[in-house]
């Protein structure tokens, strides 16, 4: 089952199937694609943090046994439902954050690279065994694991399978920070986030995710468009003005 705690203006979602390792079957995916549909859409959720219960693992991966039964229809889509909630990670208007509290292989490291922000606690381990099981990452595992580390990197550890530490992980870029308990940084972060300005936060993850794709010259007049655009919220008034009154900003997403 998935699990949405909220916290005033921070969500956090937990994947609770502990004797499955979190590992996501068909109707626990369903279900956390529909949470995170949901969330992304209430404006008064201004950060996503995506967690595992327990503490052994974020999300072992797909179900494997639930896997092992599917035909090529089937496999399609589940791997399209992967995607939907990765997407969603990826693309809602707002931060989301991994709390990588242990296993995170497979379509957990996945969903994981789907976010915005990795942390990871000194006992997590990550990576793509698919090819072990005779499959391959398709929950965005060959596109987004190179995005953020680099194709060489990323190569190694999808043509291997090799599971690394979080020591390994902050090292290549895989996670942003290593702390215990990790849920404790990524509240910290999520309400940091939290006090910042919605819409810059918003403008800024619609352009970043631009970065590593597309036209770098219609990029950067994006930025330039969206820079000059944001001059008209009462945010960008208000911060500002605070800077000049020696006062802290009070932003509320306008
Ligand atoms: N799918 C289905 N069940 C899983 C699972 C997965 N991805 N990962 C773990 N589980 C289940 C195990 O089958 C076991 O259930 P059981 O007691 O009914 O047999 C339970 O979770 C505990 O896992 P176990 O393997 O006993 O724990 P461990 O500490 O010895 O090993 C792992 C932990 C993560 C190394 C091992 O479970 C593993 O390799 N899992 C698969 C990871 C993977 O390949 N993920 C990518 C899938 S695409």
């Amino acid at each position: 089952m998935i699990r949405v705690d909220r916290d005033v203006a921070v969500a956090v979602v937990t994947v609770d199937r502990e004797d499955a390792l979190n590992a996501l079957d068909a109707s626990t995916l369903t279900e956390l694609r529909d949470a995170l549909g949901h969330l992304a859409q209430d404006d008064d959720v201004r950060v996503v943090v995506l967690t595992g219960a327990g503490d052994k693992a974020f999300i072992a991966g797909a179900d494997i046994k639930y896997m092992s039964g599917l035909d090529v229809g089937q496999a399609k889509e589940w791997g399209a439902l992967g995607h939907e909630a990765g997407g969603l990670l990826e693309t809602m208007p707002k931060p989301t954050i991994a709390a990588i509290n242990g296993f995170a292989l497979g379509g957990g490291c996945e969903l994981a690279l789907a976010c915005d922000i990795r942390f990871a606690a000194t006992g997590a381990k990550l990576g793509q065994p698919e090819v072990n099981l005779g499959i391959i990452p398709g929950w965005g595992g060959t596109q987004r694991l190179a995005r953020v580390c680099g194709l060489g990197v990323a190569k190694e550890l999808i043509f291997t399978g090799r599971v690394i530490g979080a020591d390994e992980a902050l090292r290549i870029g895989l996670v942003n920070a290593v702390h215990d308990p990790v849920l404790e940084k990524a509240r910290e972060t999520a309400a940091l986030l939290a006090s910042k300005s919605p819409i810059a936060l918003r403008m800024m993850k619609e352009l970043a995710n631009r970065a590593l794709g597309g036209d770098h010259a219609s990029n950067l007049k994006a930025e330039a468009e969206t820079f000059g655009e944001l001059f008209a919220s009462e945010d960008a008034k208000e911060g500002m003005t605070a800077f000049v009154e020696k006062r802290p900003p009070a932003f509320k997403g306008r």
